[in-house]
């Protein structure tokens, strides 16, 4: 008898440690490790045997919903979340955070039915139909407003949602419209820029080809061979356009949700794409990611790919998703082994794909998962890679995703908190990338290949770079520079010079400061508006079909592609490297400069060289700038180092990408945190695509 009331104490205090466990907000684990899942492709009675095979895996995360506008809103004003909230309920219930995606990058059909204006229209004239994803217009208003109508709803339902810890505006943003509606927002966005035909018709110069427009609506929206002051702006616009549709949403969610609920969304376009400027997507979000493919470009064997990750190019993409915000990102899509979308679809080796997850680690991801969980029984992507296949049983991949989740949740807490650190800056500057895509004057000049070089040389020498746009913070930064940065207004010019006043180092590379704002030619010539600061402005540039010597103080090689003849103006200017014999127009003349300009100094590099000289450079820039090197590891070609730094702590990433297995001594002893009981070392060897995780306490 006397026990009754014990046994109500107990019930209650399970219940109420349940409830609150139930509802305690759930954090975001420290390596975020997941999937996408889509739990409406599926009976829910097969819900939990998948969701226990994530747990089995490791994976603790589900990102879910970001397709799944027809079964949230199956006909207009009728809403079923209740699926959903079973659906995160049941994640939580095998420990798994969800990140839940906003549907809107597919209108169901009832919707393109009843509101047909919703509905992209190519640059052709046609409007898409139903029957895929991305037929959306980001300029339709109905569309904005049908979005904002779920998403608040969503936002309402799932806000405070304990399990719920990001949300993930649409899926890669992809295709503008050219649409009625968004022709007239392109007309109204230059009147409100430009205030006056008048000023519009000054800057563009249309009189060129009597393009003089009398009318806004003249305006013409396309991306053919056109004014570049049009085609820039209309870039300009498209990034203006996304980042609106994007904030409808946004501002829809912040009415509703916790504050511990993160924005993110993730861009595709394997990083690179320039549809759009990606750092202006960034700045308004919590977090950003990316979608780390491998499908086409680089990857590409059939082309002159490698069918296998490219170290190099992946770390330099992570380093631009890394600089959009300068802070750590998440890698929300990556292959589950191979894709469906490339020309050849093959495989990665087995282990690459654990390698390429913690290579992404190393630079600067605190979130990894996987496109997709499962294989989709029908749909336009079948055949995609999966980590268990249509029957729910794993496939090969997925032990070692599973390798990779252990490893995770071992390196999770020793990473929590660290970031990559670099004291070096590439620009990447969109509003130049794309003056010089509308206009390359040589197909040999690569300005991506271009920007690689300098990165590739660089990290060489200090085990770190970032890739940033020149809006953001370079005051961080010992050594910036600059290839490519065709697009140079007075106001960049000004902080440029204050950052090298201020004891910076820069050097600018070829084709810099030819183009204003407007992508109108600077009157003055290159360097434009940096002239005064660099002292030397450029004669004429020159698309090279033959490579010519260069050669002084900065060392010797050839330019090759692309040259700059200098013409020194300020006698400070110090010529450090002359063309040699080969070009009549070249020879004997100066090819870079560089001066002391405050504390700092600013140079200027007008041609593309050879490898072995910009590596050459770089170690040079680098011992100018007194950059921090002591954290390199030097490792056999093949073996990729990154280092994340905490407040008490340094952990290297060292990824073995060679084709043989590796040894790489450490300078001092370091805690092995992969290893069982975390042992000490001072040397790894790591078999082919072997991973090592290492970790001290701070040498600096
Ligand atoms: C993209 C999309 C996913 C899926 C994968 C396939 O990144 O976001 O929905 O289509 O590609 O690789």
């Amino acid at each position: 008898m006397s026990y009754l009331p014990h046994c109500f104490v107990f019930v209650f205090i399970f219940l109420t440690a349940r409830a609150s466990a139930e509802t305690t907000p759930q954090s975001i684990p420290p390596l975020m490790y997941g999937s996408a899942w889509y739990p409406e492709q599926w009976p829910e009675a097969e819900w939990d045997a998948d969701l226990v095979r994530m747990q089995a895996a490791g994976l603790n995360m589900v990102r879910i919903g970001e397709f799944a506008w027809s079964s949230l809103e199956p006909a207009e004003g009728r809403y079923d979340f209740d699926w959903m909230e079973r659906a995160v309920a049941a994640a939580a219930k095998r420990g798994m955070v969800t990140i839940i995606g906003t549907p809107t990058d597919t209108p169901p059909a009832w919707m393109t039915t009843k509101y047909p204006e919703i509905l992209r229209v190519d640059e052709t004239g046609a409007r898409l139909q139903h029957g895929s994803r991305r037929h959306f217009s980001i300029g339709s208003e109905k569309y904005r407003q049908l979005c904002r109508a779920i998403v608040e709803r969503l936002a309402v339902r799932f806000g405070k949602n304990p399990h719920v810890v990001a949300w993930q505006i649409g899926n890669e943003y992809t295709e503008d419209s050219f649409d009625p509606e968004s022709r007239g927002r392109f007309h109204r966005w230059l009147e409100k820029k430009y205030g006056t035909l008048e000023a519009l018709n000054q800057r563009w110069l249309p009189a060129y080809w009597s393009q003089t427009y009398t009318e806004w609506s003249q305006v013409p929206m396309t991306t053919g061979r056109a004014n570049p002051g049009l085609l820039l702006e209309h870039k300009r616009f498209v990034t203006d356009t996304w980042r609106d549709f994007q904030r409808n949403q946004i501002d829809a969610l912040r009415r509703h949700i916790e504050p511990r609920q993160l924005i993110t969304t993730n861009l595709g376009g394997l990083g690179w794409a320039s549809r759009f400027n990606r750092q202006h997507i960034a700045a308004d979000l919590d977090v950003i990611s990316w979608d780390e493919y491998l499908g086409s470009g680089w990857f590409d064997k059939t082309k002159n790919g490698t069918g296998h990750l490219d170290p190099l190019r992946s770390g330099a993409t992570h380093d631009l998703v890394r600089g959009w915000r300068q802070q750590n990102f998440w890698v929300m899509e990556m292959p589950p082994g191979f894709v469906d979308w490339g020309s050849v679809n093959n495989s990665l080796d087995r282990g690459e794909t654990r390698a390429m997850a913690w290579h992404a680690v190393g630079h600067g991801a605190d979130c990894i998962a996987f496109w997709q969980w499962r294989s989709a029984l029908n749909g336009q992507e079948q055949y995609h890679g999966a980590l268990v296949g249509p029957d729910g049983e794993p496939v090969p991949v997925y032990a070692e995703a599973a390798q990779a989740g252990a490893d995770f949740a071992k390196a999770g807490p020793v990473l929590a908190g660290t970031q990559p650190v670099s004291e070096v800056a590439v620009i990447h500057d969109y509003d130049s990338r794309w003056a010089i895509e509308f206009n390359p004057f040589s197909n040999r000049y690569d300005q991506m290949q271009i920007l690689m070089d300098y990165y590739r040389a660089l990290r060489g020498v200090t085990g770190a770079v970032d890739i940033v746009t020149p809006e953001m913070d370079l005051s961080r930064y010992k050594l910036v520079v600059a290839p490519s940065l065709n697009v140079v207004s007075p106001e960049l010019a000004t902080r440029l010079t204050d950052y090298v006043r201020a004891g910076g180092q820069l050097v600018l590379g070829p084709r810099t400061g030819m183009k204003d704002a407007s992508n109108a030619l600077n009157r003055e010539r290159q360097p434009g508006p940096l002239l005064p600061s660099v002292g030397a402005r450029v004669q004429q540039f020159y698309a090279l079909l033959e490579d010519v010597p260069v050669a002084g103080a900065w060392g010797a090689g050839k330019a090759t592609v692309w040259a700059e003849l200098l013409d020194r103006v300020a006698a400070d200017a110090e010529v450090t490297l002359r063309f040699g014999a080969g070009n009549d127009w070249l020879a004997g003349e100066p090819a870079a400069v560089r001066r002391s300009l405050g504390k700092g100094t600013i140079s200027y590099f007008g041609a593309v060289v050879d490898s072995a000289l910009m590596d050459e450079l770089a170690r040079r820039w680098v011992t100018e700038a007194r950059v921090f090197t002591a954290g390199v590891i030097s490792a056999p070609a093949g073996v990729k180092v990154s280092r994340r730094v905490g407040r008490d702590r340094e952990v290297y990433v060292i990824t073995n990408f060679s084709q043989a297995a590796q040894e790489i001594s450490l300078p001092g002893a370091m805690t092995d945190v992969l290893a069982d009981g975390h042992l000490e070392v001072a040397k790894v060897t790591l078999p082919r695509y072997g991973v090592a995780v290492l970790s001290r306490g701070m040498a600096r």
